[in-house]
């Protein structure tokens, strides 16, 4: 029988592989340094996973050491933004490791941030395929990045505002988050010749993905200790987002004082408080709502083992416990 998930290992090899080569430590190498340190801190590569994946669903023969480049790429826009995501979040550990602003400084942050986003660029350029649709994958990626800008800028303008709408919170992860998820599919789809039709398809189960994995991730932010999320736990409670458990709670009469909880043990109350609501099963529903609607997106395209790998990979996405 087909293994969906050996076949996904093997391609996070790969990219694993290619990453590994693409930062040089040249002068100043510190710069360099800390710009490998996260990617070198592993990541599940699932945005690079979801490039080949899309490209094999529409091409099955495609080689995908040619757009490996394309894929690497968008693993290393993926850690820019988890660089400067951080110093906005204020938190201080990601992949069980320091964060590259603990470790090396508020501006050295921002720097290795804006390396890794300049390198993904170059590093796409290298992929093998019509350059016309080199050229369109670049075009989305760079307007991908504007909307994950856009959907940060909202994210923290949306900070303690308890007014903030379900309606809301779905437009702002759909920037910040699904963006790059859309990215990724979309361009997997353009290497691999598909029509258009097929590229939209594959872009609109992208959204659906990607808000899906980030109302995964913010139960995760208040359910999962550190050493198995390896990153601050209850960092969302803290900074006062408003994530759809968040707004759920607010809705159904839950009061928490958020400038109070600084102990594990006060982060365990407020979570508790939001699961007597209902808010974390709520938040569930509607994650798997949102990716069912994505998969009828793509129903209509040819089966084959990547279509299902890719699936299988959305519905780990909302089940993951990291
Ligand atoms: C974390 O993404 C950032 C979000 C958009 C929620 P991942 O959970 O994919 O992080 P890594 O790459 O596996 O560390
Ligand atoms: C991050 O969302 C979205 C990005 C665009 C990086 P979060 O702030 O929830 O991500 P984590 O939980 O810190 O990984
Ligand atoms: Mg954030
Ligand atoms: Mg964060
Ligand atoms: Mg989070």
């Amino acid at each position: 029988m087909h293994d969906w998930k050996v076949s996904v290992q093997e391609k996070k090899r790969l990219i694993d592989g290619a990453l590994d080569e693409l930062i040089p430590l040249v002068f100043p190498e510190e710069l360099y340094r800390a710009a490998r340190y996260l990617i070198e801190a592993g990541g599940k590569r699932l945005r690079p996973i979801v490039v080949l994946l899309s490209a094999r669903a529409l091409q099955p023969n495609i080689e995908i050491e040619q757009i490996l480049p394309a894929a690497a790429a968008v693993e290393l826009v993926h850690n820019f933004t988890l660089v400067h995501d951080d110093i906005m979040d204020a938190d201080e550990t990601r992949r069980s490791i320091e964060t590259v602003h603990t470790k090396w400084g508020l501006s050295e942050g921002i720097l290795a941030g804006d390396a890794l986003y300049a390198k993904a660029f170059e590093i796409l350029s290298y992929t093998l395929a019509k350059p016309e649709n080199v050229t369109k994958c670049l075009r989305i990626l760079s307007k991908a990045c504007l909307h994950v800008c856009e959907g940060q800028w909202l994210d923290i303008t949306f900070e303690n505002d308890r007014r903030i709408s379900e309606a809301q919170y779905l437009e702002m992860v759909q920037k910040k988050t699904a963006s790059l998820y859309a990215a990724a599919l979309a361009m997997g789809g353009i290497l691999a010749d598909g029509i258009e039709d097929e590229i939209q398809a594959m872009w609109e189960f992208g959204l659906a993905m990607g808000i899906a994995f980030q109302i995964r991730d913010d139960v995760l932010d208040l359910i999962t200790p550190y050493d198995v999320l390896g990153k601050d736990r209850g960092s969302d409670l803290v900074e006062g987002k408003m994530t759809l458990i968040m707004i759920h709670g607010l809705r159904h009469g839950v009061k928490l004082n958020l400038s109070e909880l600084t102990a594990e043990r006060e982060i365990d109350e407020a979570v508790k408080t939001l699961e007597d609501a209902g808010s974390i099963a709520y938040a569930m529903e509607k994650a798997h709502e949102i990716l069912d609607s994505g998969k009828s997106k793509i129903a209509s395209l040819t089966d084959s083992e990547a279509k299902e790998e890719l699936l299988k990979l959305a519905e780990y996405m909302i089940s993951r416990t990291y």
